[in-house]
């Protein structure tokens, strides 16, 4: 019997005596690793994908039989979410689905109370499956979000905490690569008018169709690891003035790198960074993308230590580049 034969036979045995608390945890196990990106041997998550397929099968039977009283929602929890990091959430039978978020609602409210804040496992199960939910019903969120008449790719949570950075740093100047229609550097442009210091420019490989105006706007046109467009940039830097730098054009592993490689060194100590749309390539949504931001933040960090995460930019739950807002502290 091989390794991966040996969990599987543990798992069916666990299914048939209900819930087995080791299978649980080796599969919420192999989430939290996939979730770090961090591989697991192909046999062993292959054996562990099939605890978790094997789990849920297991639940539907008794939902279809009416023995939903589970003596762990927990592990009954873990084993849903690790289920869905390998598989398509509509091949989760609907009772199941059901019986998954009435468990939900008994976890936060133990006692028929509410409580401050559900406990961290069922927090974060529930924030990475509201981020896959509002990430891949894309036409109604972060495709169809506008910025006084002009498209942006952002989410509203990530746009308050860009005001809230603004106002604290007062940055001498903000850098964006990754225009598109130009909403976000409007957004940003109207920030900086408010507190009435900086400026803020864009780059893009493709102009947009109509670009929005603005007197605290520069458009460039051309790679943002272009260096002699990153010269230019630079030199609109107030001497000793705070800076925003956003990394929002090409998602590939390699081009980020390149970027962060091109703007770490503009920024100066206290200001940030954000390294966006961390949260594609399984962290949580978009599985398949394959090495993106994410993977170049982790790469670019282990070589740069002067940056840290500011995990308080993240403190609104769904965000789209989660581990992505970085701080220069040395
Ligand atoms: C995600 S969109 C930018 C969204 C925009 N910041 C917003 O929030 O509305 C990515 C943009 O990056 C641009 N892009 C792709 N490769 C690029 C590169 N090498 N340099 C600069 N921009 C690039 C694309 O043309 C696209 O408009």
């Amino acid at each position: 019997m091989t390794s991966k034969d040996k969990i599987v036979a543990r798992a069916r045995t666990a299914v048939v005596r209900r819930m087995d608390p080791l299978a649980a945890k080796r599969a919420a196990t192999l989430a939290e690793r996939r979730n770090a990106g961090i591989a697991a041997a192909p046999e062993v998550a292959a054996a562990l994908d099939a605890t978790a397929a094997i789990a849920v099968r297991d639940l539907a039977h008794r939902v279809r039989t009416g023995a939903t009283d589970l003596h762990d929602q927990a592990a009954l929890a873990q084993l849903v979410e690790a289920y869905l990091t390998h598989h398509p959430a509509d091949t989760l039978p609907h009772g199941v689905a059901q019986a998954v978020a009435r468990s939900f609602e008994g976890l936060w409210q133990p006692v028929g109370e509410p409580v401050s804040e559900p406990p961290p496992f069922i927090r974060d199960v529930i924030r990475d499956q509201f981020h896959r939910l509002y990430y891949h019903v894309s036409k109604r969120t972060w495709k169809d979000t506008w910025y006084r008449g002009v498209r942006t790719y952002k989410c509203p949570t990530d746009m308050w905490i860009y005001m809230e950075l603004i106002d604290e740093l007062m940055p001498g100047l903000v850098i964006e690569t990754g225009t598109f229609r130009g909403g976000s550097a409007l957004y940003i442009a109207d920030r900086l008018e408010t507190i009435g210091a900086g400026n803020v420019v864009t780059v893009d490989v493709n102009e947009p169709p109509k670009p929005p105006q603005h007197p605290r706007l520069t458009y460039f046109t051309g790679s943002s690891t272009d260096p002699a467009i990153v010269a230019e940039i630079a030199a609109m830097i107030p001497q000793g003035s705070p800076v925003l730098v956003i990394l929002d054009s090409d998602h590939s592993r390699d081009h980020v790198y390149a970027e962060l490689e091109a703007y770490a060194p503009l920024v100066p100590i206290g200001s940030y960074l954000i390294v966006e749309d961390t949260n594609v390539n399984g962290h949580p949504a978009a599985p398949d993308f394959g090495p993106g931001p994410m993977e170049a933040m982790w790469d670019f960090m282990a070589t740069d230590p002067g940056f840290e995460v500011d995990a308080r930019c993240e403190r609104y739950f769904l965000t789209q580049n989660p581990s992505g807002y970085l701080k220069r502290v040395r």
